[in-house]
């Protein structure tokens, strides 16, 4: 199996998710699609692809190269993740309007890995929007290292 893992990550956290999915899958390649434009996904049987939502949306790029890749990735052993800080129902359908129906239903494993908001890293606008809607002033992270290693051993087929 080899696997391409391609992401795309704001203030690190689904970098950092990325990196523990890495070593539950060892031998895979990591594309951060903020910095490579075209991942070579011919070379790869198996692709994990996931973002973060910001005021509801994935990050515009990897929504653009889901659907500019569906027949591609469809011809592949597919995974879905995204962090967010949203939960259950929520977190699910940002899940859902992040990710194209199509996709969704053909994926292998679909998993949300929870997130982080780091005040280190955020703009003074998104400090004030954080403070605002979440009533919050300092970091916190969530990350779901349990859904990180089930979503790597459903992509194995385990
Ligand atoms: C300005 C801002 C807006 C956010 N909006 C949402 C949101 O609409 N829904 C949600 O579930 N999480 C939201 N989040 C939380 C992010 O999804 C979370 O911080 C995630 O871990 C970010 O991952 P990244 O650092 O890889 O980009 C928001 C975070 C920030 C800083």
């Amino acid at each position: 199996m080899s696997v391409l893992i391609i992401y795309m990550s704001r203030h690190g956290c689904t970098a950092k998710a990325v990196d523990l999915l890495a070593r539950a899958l060892p031998g895979s390649a990591v594309f951060d699609l903020g910095a490579v434009k075209n991942p070579p996904l011919d070379a790869f049987d198996t692709v994990a692809i996931g973002g973060s939502i910001h005021a509801g949306k994935l990050q515009r790029k990897l929504s653009k190269f889901c659907r500019d890749n569906i027949e591609a990735l469809k011809a592949k052993r597919l995974g879905l993740f995204l962090c967010c800080m949203e939960e259950g129902e929520k977190a699910r359908l940002e899940f859902d309007q992040a990710y194209p129906a199509e996709l969704r239903e053909h994926a292998a494993a679909t998993g949300l890995f929870g997130g982080a908001f780091d005040f280190e890293r955020m703009n003074f606008l998104e400090r004030a929007i954080v403070k605002k809607v979440a009533k919050l002033d300092k970091s916190v992270s969530k990350l779901d290292e349990k859904a990180i290693e089930s979503f790597a051993e459903k992509l194995k087929g385990n």
